[in-house]
């Protein structure tokens, strides 16, 4: 029987091979993706977008976060299971961000936490408590107001630079690896030489330790998606189709039929 993927076995995994990464909100879904084979689910609060139906991940509550990783934990994934921190759990002081990585880890059962943002303060109080910190840089849905949109980042030469400085700030603090999203490729290629932990693309080119997509995205569930998702399936043609084809059968009294029914 495989052995479940741990922190050190992640990083071990830099310059050896691609590390595959999805997202998972649900028990099913994440047992479904542990099945196939993946290294890492992250609980992202993509949540709040995905499942919640909110046009940001502003809104997304710890509460939340922790009642879905604590579900994805009930599928027993092998997979390294890694929990999004929402918004203003992890940007008021170090304090307030370990008691609240404290109640993911120990509510949810989750093997580490990942905080957007260049905020190596906050980073170095949890790894000096044991929690395992995934850093996200580049795009950071949750600065959608700052940023003034979800827009690519990294393009001039300083914010290049900018980017790989934070990288390298994110390392010194103690991340294991790092979330790159929506960066230009060559940037991206550059920060995954520069540091030592694996990087984790999302529109960040294919130079990347490892890759991470929205599954709802992947399995084309989702109506709009951006430009760096590749669709393998297109769900939301199947559902639409059968609960379609239930309709019908219900309305012309086709279903039940005699094979789904008890005699007496
Ligand atoms: O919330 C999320 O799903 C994410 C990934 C897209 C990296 O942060």
């Amino acid at each position: 029987m495989a052995r479940r993927m741990n922190v050190p076995s992640f990083v071990a995994q830099k310059g050896t091979r691609r590390l595959v990464c999805l997202t998972a909100y649900d028990v099913l879904t994440a047992g479904i993706v542990d099945e196939a084979g993946v290294d890492l689910i992250l609980v992202g609060d993509s949540l709040g977008n995905v499942v919640l139906g909110h046009e940001t991940t502003l809104p997304v509550t710890l509460d939340q976060m922790i009642s879905h990783s604590a579900a994805v934990m009930r599928a027993k994934p092998k997979a390294l299971v890694i929990a999004d921190m929402p918004f203003l759990t992890f940007q008021v002081n170090p304090e307030d961000t370990l008691r609240n990585a404290g109640r993911i880890i120990q509510e949810a059962g989750v093997d580490g936490v990942k905080i957007e943002g260049a905020r190596g303060d906050h980073v170095r109080m949890l790894v000096q408590a044991g929690i395992p910190v995934m850093g996200h840089i580049g795009l950071t849905p949750q600065s959608v107001l700052e940023l003034g949109g979800f827009r690519v980042q990294g393009r001039t030469p300083e914010a290049a630079d900018a980017l790989l400085e934070q990288a390298k700030a994110l390392e010194a603090a103690g991340c294991f690896s790092l979330v790159l999203e929506s960066v230009p490729a060559p940037v991206a290629e550059h920060v995954t030489k520069a540091i030592g932990i694996p990087t984790v693309g999302i529109g960040a080119g294919r130079a990347c330790d490892g890759q991470i997509l929205v599954i709802t995205d992947l399995l084309g569930m989702s109506s709009a998606t951006p430009k760096f998702v590749r669709r393998y399936a297109a769900l939301r043609d199947v559902i639409h189709d059968a609960v379609r084809r239930y309709a019908e059968d219900v309305r012309s009294d086709c279903f039940p039929g005699p094979e789904e029914t008890y005699p007496e």
